[in-house]
């Protein structure tokens, strides 16, 4: 493989389900301007399809690679930390996929050796290049929604099977990837609701371990969330259910904001709900709504669109769609779910990240369960992940 002279040589460290695509569109030329230049996994198999790409079997041999100007990290969660420091301490560009860490300890550990600000530190919150949640984004910043009264998520689509759950040993326990579905799946999610409402002040959440699979870490949860102007919520979240559902409702004093199935709906208020209420003479009356329907918006361009933005940032100093650094907030929710369920409490953020650490590390401790792992059968791929 020729490198040109302008291309951004990136490795990527581990070549897995998630890895493999970075790995293929890298390879394809879909980024402009950035080339696979190493590839590295503690596993031969993984590598073996990358033939034409130079190839380590350890991620501190590939960060000696004497050329490289990135890495990509695609590894089990607890890596994210400590192969993060390693890249930055080597002055690399980095890209780290979520969560940016297990716990919040970690994520600030990993975030204090982001000391370079000439050095590009990014996340994979690929949600953020979404059409319709830019929208979303849209209406909120320009104070369409008003202030926030209430959020409810559902986000029961995130279905896996026992398959998935035998498909790699770290998964779905405590010491390979520190929690389920808060910590694989909804990322994402507690990603674009801090992104949207910023981070509530309290939770109060209801985890079950191993409801629907046979794991040691929650694939089901209910959360209630508490904001410090008193909006409340609810976060709803399972991949044991089927079919299941994505519903995102925000309301405001300016109205509503439903997202389900790809249709967008802003229900404006002609008068501030508040307002309405304390000025009508009516009893009956409710504020008079039009009804703003989004349409046309589509999925934008995911991973790849964050790819392209990793890349301009290092080359043209363009804007982080995803700041590594606001990827502690998704983090701390998690923890703070996981928090509130273990203690059967509500608890408030910011949380005390070596008290949780500590909790963590007492579950990682008293395990008992013994995971079955199994290859798939199926497409291994990154089905699902919008
Ligand atoms: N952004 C998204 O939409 C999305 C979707 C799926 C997964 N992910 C994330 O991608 C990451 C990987 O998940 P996956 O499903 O690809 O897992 P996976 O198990 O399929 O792949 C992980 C790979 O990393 C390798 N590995 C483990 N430790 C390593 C190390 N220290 N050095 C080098 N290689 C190492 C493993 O051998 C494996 O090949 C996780 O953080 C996950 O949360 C993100």
């Amino acid at each position: 493989m020729t490198i040109q002279p302008d291309q951004l040589r990136i490795g990527l460290i581990g070549v897995g389900n998630m890895g493999s695509f970075y790995a293929r569109e890298l390879t394809a030329g879909t980024i402009p301007r950035a080339v696979l230049a190493a590839v590295c996994d503690e596993d031969p198999a993984r590598l073996a399809p990358w033939t034409g790409v130079t190839q380590y079997s350890s991620a501190e041999a590939l960060l000696n690679h004497p050329t490289l100007d990135a890495v990509l990290i695609a590894t089990p969660h607890y890596a994210h930390t400590t192969l993060g420091i390693a890249a930055l301490d080597k002055g690399l560009h980095v890209l780290v996929d979520k969560p940016i860490s297990v716990h919040k300890a970690d994520a600030v550990r990993l975030l204090a050796a982001h000391r370079n600000p000439q050095q590009i530190f990014a996340a994979m919150f690929n949600q953020r290049t979404d059409g319709y949640f830019l929208k979303i984004k849209e209406l909120v910043d320009a104070g369409s929604l008003g202030e926030l009264r209430r959020v409810n998520w559902i986000i029961t689509n995130w279905f896996r099977t026992d398959a998935y759950y035998a498909s790699g040993g770290w998964r779905a326990t405590w010491a390979g990837e520190g929690g389920g579905v808060l910590l694989n799946q909804c990322p994402h999610q507690l990603d674009m609701l801090c992104w949207l409402t910023g981070t509530p002040e309290r939770v109060d959440a209801h985890c079950q371990f191993g409801r629907y699979h046979d794991i040691e870490v929650e694939d089901d949860v209910t959360a209630y969330l508490e904001y410090a102007n008193g909006a409340t919520g609810v976060f709803i979240t399972s991949t044991g259910e089927a079919p299941g559902t994505n519903r995102l409702e925000l309301i405001g004093e300016g109205g509503k904001v439903v997202l389900e199935a790809d249709t967008l709906h802003f229900y404006r208020n002609q008068t501030p709900m508040s307002a309405f209420s304390r000025t009508t003479t009516e009893s009956f009356a409710a504020p008079e709504v039009s009804v703003e329907t989004y349409d046309g918006l589509n999925h934008g361009e995911q991973h790849v669109g964050v790819l392209k933005n990793f890349v301009a940032a290092i080359l043209d100093g363009a804007p982080l769609i995803a700041p590594a650094a606001e990827g502690l907030a998704s983090v701390e929710l998690a923890n703070a779910m996981l928090l509130s369920a273990f203690e059967r409490r509500p608890v408030e953020l910011p949380i005390d990240a070596d008290a949780y650490a500590k909790c963590l590390q007492q579950r990682i401790a008293a395990s008992t369960h013994r995971k079955k792992t199994a290859a798939p059968s199926g497409p291994s791929d990154m089905k699902g992940s919008f």
